[in-house]
């Protein structure tokens, strides 16, 4: 029993209070961006965030992968076969699927089982689908179980098709009934008979449901929901590795995007799947612009996966690409590429403050790729993009793709770009990385990927998902980032989205299925939304030092609120830190609400698909500060919080 006792009152730790004062002085920064990065990794595209239900819908091939079949079926016994025409679709989309039915009589067709089965609900899904060959008669456009079979949609369309000529064909089609399961599939039929040659061809089959401000060829609307959620104010495009792309014939080139979809070829994807381009970079501006993000345009920079350097002499093409783009971006409707945008539907001019030259260009082919891109690329891109846009306004503001810790003076008025995938360990080891450091920089990708103690980058095995210790440990980050918000212009988080049926990356911001109930906002969405949801204009500067609380404080000069970010990590004995903070300016009586993240005892816990449990707990509470102007409030280890006196500026829009 006194053993007992002994051993209760030693493993009670008293933590003395942190009594922080924060000045009323500090540095106007405009804001600090929490940022997302776009490339299609783990079908975060194709089959994610573009709506497109219709797996292999234009039987696209690259460099790097063969036309093929998969994702279509034969119905009543009809042959498919791959057919490269004399006059196919368009130049673009070569090959298209030949359907060939068994006997003159009956149901002929097709169908396709989607990105890992087709989400069905009582909504007009739009389709349309080429066709070519000699046909009298109505097509068949139908949803339904792959299970039993059962129809949940269907639509006669009335065949316009020729036998010289392809011909596309519309459609809507609203199923009449909200389907539990997404283990569905898209079929097109069309009666035998009707048919005056042995086959038709058919080609770019499409189906979308609604989308995400209806826009035509748009977005997926419950995944752009849970990104909007969490309040992204930057957008990096695109990618990542996809900017680079495999060899340097097939790097990601803007101008293969845009366009109507029969124009557009595809992509040879660098993470092991052909890419349908559909997905271009007018939708990833209009996904921007509906999102409210400013933009970080990557333009490629003649380095691609392989290790393909672009010699000096033959540079000026991807020069002048990149100056292009920013004119289809920026420029006036009566621009040469302007105009090409205006005609595109978009007469207005998007924002373009960032440009990014190349993506981690200390990586691919080292040490040539990084040494051409010290010696002759990056300075050749600054010096031509500052020469084109510097008399117009707003200037461009050009990064390095690698920071100064990547060993890159980088030269004025150049910006750099850090990247980690790290430990939470590593995030709090590295806290006031940037507290020295006079070059911008954003910081492009970011996300706790490695347990602590877990080894480096070739050796070490991703979390199976983004775990509360390791979203801890990027509000670490985050906050050091932001404190030199005058400086670092945001921190990105990268990859943002993983469908559970096909990934090459474990750790993203949500996981997703084709059914959207599998859609599940992460540990670290948590604490992103809570940090992004509370912008600081101006820093303030404060006097103490940090450990085990990590803070940042600030005020919104919207609102005059002032805000204090923290985030509590390996405090003694794991007990509850009490906090004492005081702002010069602020009143006794003030009263500020105070949002608390915590996770449960298991560092390690994760918020799984499969469960659909948040293990994420929020507690919001009201404090005031006492005669002396002080708020007091206890911490836990582990935690992340924020102290606002005007509260939340942003809201999540929907709840889930
Ligand atoms: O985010 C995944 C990959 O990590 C990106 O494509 C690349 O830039 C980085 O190495």
């Amino acid at each position: 029993m006194m053993k007992q006792m002994l051993f209760g009152l030693l493993a009670v730790t008293t933590v003395s209070a942190i009594d922080i004062s924060i000045s009323s002085k500090g540095n106007n920064t405009g804001g600090f961006h929490y940022g997302l990065l776009h490339e299609d990794i783990d079908n975060s595209g194709d089959g994610g965030l573009y709506a497109e239900l219709i797996r292999n819908r234009a039987f696209q091939a690259s460099e790097g992968f063969p036309s093929s079949l998969s994702g279509w079926y034969p119905i009543n016994g009809v042959i498919l076969s791959l057919n490269t025409l004399k006059e196919p679709l368009s130049s673009a989309l070569s090959t298209s699927m030949n359907v060939a039915p068994a006997s003159g009589r009956g149901k002929a067709g097709f169908y396709n089982d989607g990105y890992w089965g087709i989400d069905v609900k009582v909504q007009p899904y739009r389709g349309s689908f080429w066709v070519r060959g000699d046909y009298s008669g109505h097509f068949t456009a139908s949803l339904q179980s792959n299970i039993t079979g059962e129809r949940f949609g269907v639509v006669n369309i009335k065949s316009k098709s020729r036998a010289n000529a392809w011909v596309e064909h519309d459609f809507t089609l609203t199923p009449t009934k909200n389907v539990p399961s997404s283990n569905n599939t898209f079929a097109i039929t069309f009666e035998a008979a009707g048919l005056k040659s042995k086959s038709l061809d058919f080609n770019l089959i499409s189906l979308f449901p609604p989308t995400y401000k209806g826009r035509k060829n748009g977005m997926r609307r419950d995944l752009v929901d849970a990104l909007e959620g969490f309040h992204p104010t930057l957008f990096r495009l695109p990618g990542g590795n996809m900017l680079e792309g495999l060899t340097n014939k097939s790097f990601w080139n803007w101008k293969d995007s845009i366009g109507p979809l029969r124009d557009r070829p595809g992509f040879s994807g660098v993470w092991d799947y052909q890419q349908t381009n559909g997905l271009g970079l007018l939708e990833y501006l209009e996904f921007a612009e509906d999102m409210g993000m400013e933009l970080i345009l990557a333009v490629y920079a003649g380095l691609s996966l392989n290790g393909d350097v672009t010699p000096e002499d033959q540079l000026q093409q991807f020069i002048d690409d990149a100056l292009d783009e920013i004119e289809f971006i920026r420029g006036p409707a009566d621009s040469k590429w302007g105009a090409i945008r205006a005609a595109l539907g978009h007469p207005e001019p998007w924002k373009l403050e960032y440009v990014e030259v190349g993506n981690e260009d200390w990586l691919a082919g080292a040490p040539e790729g990084w040494d051409t891109y010290k010696e002759y690329r990056f300075p050749l891109f600054l010096k031509a993009i500052n020469e084109a846009c510097h008399s117009t306004d707003p200037d461009i503001q050009v990064i390095s793709s690698g920071s100064v810790y990547d060993g890159y003076d980088i030269p004025s008025p150049g910006a750099g770009d850090y990247h980690l995938y790290t430990t939470p360990d590593t995030w709090v080891a590295e806290f006031g990385k940037f507290d020295n450091v006079k070059t911008p920089h954003v910081i492009g990708e970011m996300a706790s990927t490695f347990p602590n103690g877990g080894t480096g980058w070739n050796s070490g095995v991703l979390r199976p998902f983004p775990w509360w210790q390791g979203a801890v440990g990027e509000a670490v980050a985050l906050i050091g980032y932001e404190r030199n918000a005058d400086r670092i212009i945001g921190a990105i988080y990268a990859p943002i989205l993983r469908n559970m049926n096909r990934w090459q990356w474990s750790i993203t911001m949500l996981q997703f299925a084709a059914d959207p109930a599998m859609t599940t906002r992460s540990t670290s969405w948590y604490v992103w939304e809570l940090m992004a949801a509370h912008p600081i204009t101006k820093t303030l500067a404060a006097d103490v030092d940090f450990g085990p609380v990590y803070y940042v404080a600030g005020k919104n000069e919207k609102t005059q609120g002032h805000v204090f970010k923290a985030a509590v990590y390996n405090s003694t004995n794991g007990a509850d830190v009490p906090v004492k903070i005081t702002f010069d300016g602020v009143a006794a009586g003030t009263t500020a609400e105070l949002t608390v993240l915590t996770g449960p005892k298991d560092p390690y816990a994760v918020n799984d698909p499969h469960t659909g449990v948040n293990v994420v707990k929020t507690r919001k509470t009201s404090v005031k500060s006492d005669r002396h102007g002080t708020f007091s409030f206890r911490l836990p280890n582990l935690s992340v919080a924020v102290l606002d006196t005007k509260g939340r500026r942003k809201t999540i829009k929907r709840e889930f």
